[in-house]
């Protein structure tokens, strides 16, 4: 059996941040998101694993390089443009051949990882499986119903669901979704999308294997949502200090501090990770807040918020529910007239006081 990891795509509802990076790399809990995905696929058994990669190609292969430190053997797959998640699979299919495999959507998490998902697919050999879960407003997923516990409709985003029942960002397929794939056509968006590859082996007659899950996944491709995911994995860390911690320093709850950080006059209450070499100085870092690498905070109180390598905030009062990319300075302005001066990116979104 074979992975694909699809991390190509637009990424629009997360704007600024992609513009100039991949979403699938936005850190949780100081780990990529992607590297949760190929973590549990490997945990699976799985090590020959295809990434789809677009525009944000060579920060991927950067980061994820050959697949060594998974023990896996990774390929890179080129799509030139975002057509589709069965666009993505349609190109991938000298990739996978003949065999049967998982395909993950790299901004997916998934808390209880794929492994018995896998086994369940393994021995029952359906033509697909797909993991649905119940979730509260199922008009922003692709959505199933189902009869007699079989699948029987698949739509995209519909206006008045039938069920709650939204499709999770992992499916088991064997060659036959090729077939589907190469005889759909493009929806109102210009995608070939999954649902109607999917609901394409329904009408045709295929197995099509419902298996509704109860654990934890999130589809992190909007800020709420990786917040969330921030909150939940967070919370199962143990408690970790690598770095320098002064006297004057408390640390409360769980707290994870990697190598090189330094921890001055603050209070750290967690749980909150700091990354290596980040410097807190006269702060306050408040519970669900993951800093990642390079960073400076100095002066400021941060809660339930994430923020990129090589950042710096200064002297600000408090920050929370934020996530600050990468590089970026925010600081209290000391020179008159008293205003505030920005430099957003596009479609940012910023609220002040
Ligand atoms: P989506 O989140 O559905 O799409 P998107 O990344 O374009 O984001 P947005 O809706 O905010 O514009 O994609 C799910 C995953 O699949 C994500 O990791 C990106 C990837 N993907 C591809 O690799 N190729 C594609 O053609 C599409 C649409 C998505």
């Amino acid at each position: 059996m074979k992975a694909l990891i699809l991390s190509g795509g637009k990424g629009t509802r997360l704007r600024p941040i992609t513009h100039t990076s991949a979403k699938q790399l936005v850190p949780v809990a100081n780990k990529p998101i992607l590297f949760y995905g190929i973590e549990a696929i490997k945990a699976a058994g799985i090590t020959d694993i295809g990434i789809v990669v677009g525009e944000t190609k060579e920060e991927i292969k950067a980061a994820v390089g050959d697949g060594s430190k998974w023990k896996a053997k990774i390929t890179y797959i080129e799509q030139e443009e975002p057509l589709g998640l069965a666009h993505a699979v349609k190109i991938s299919q000298d990739f996978i051949g003949k065999d049967c495999f998982v395909m993950f959507l790299g901004d997916n998490l998934i808390k209880d990882g794929i492994t018995s998902l896998v086994k369940e697919f393994q021995k029952n050999s359906p033509n697909a499986q797909i993991l649905l879960a119940h979730v509260p407003h199922p008009e922003q997923f692709g959505v199933a119903e189902l009869k007699n516990d079989k699948v029987v409709k698949l739509v995209e985003k519909p206006k008045e669901p039938k069920s709650d029942l939204a499709l999770v960002g992992v499916y088991m397929f064997d060659k036959n979704i090729f077939t589907a794939v190469n005889n759909i056509k493009p929806s109102w968006r210009n995608e070939l999308e999954i649902t109607d590859a999917i609901q394409y082996l329904i009408d045709h007659d295929f197995n099509v294997h419902p298996h509704i899950i109860n654990g934890w996944w999130k589809d992190t491709g909007k800020l709420d949502d990786i917040l969330e995911a921030n909150r939940i994995i967070l919370e199962t860390m143990q408690t970790k200090v690598e770095g320098k911690i002064d006297n004057k320093s408390k640390l409360e709850g769980k707290v994870v501090i990697e190598k090189g950080a330094e921890i001055i006059n603050s209070v750290i209450r967690g749980p909150v990770i700091i990354g290596k070499e980040s410097k807190i100085v006269n702060s306050y870092i408040g519970p669900f807040t993951s800093v990642y690498f390079g960073v400076t905070i100095e002066n400021s109180e941060i809660e339930h918020s994430i923020i990129l390598e090589n950042s710096k905030i200064t002297d600000i009062k408090r920050i929370e529910d934020s996530l600050v990319g990468q590089n970026a300075e925010i600081l209290k302005s000391k020179s008159k007239p008293l205003a505030y001066r920005i430099m957003v990116g596009d479609s940012s979104r910023v609220e002040v006081l």
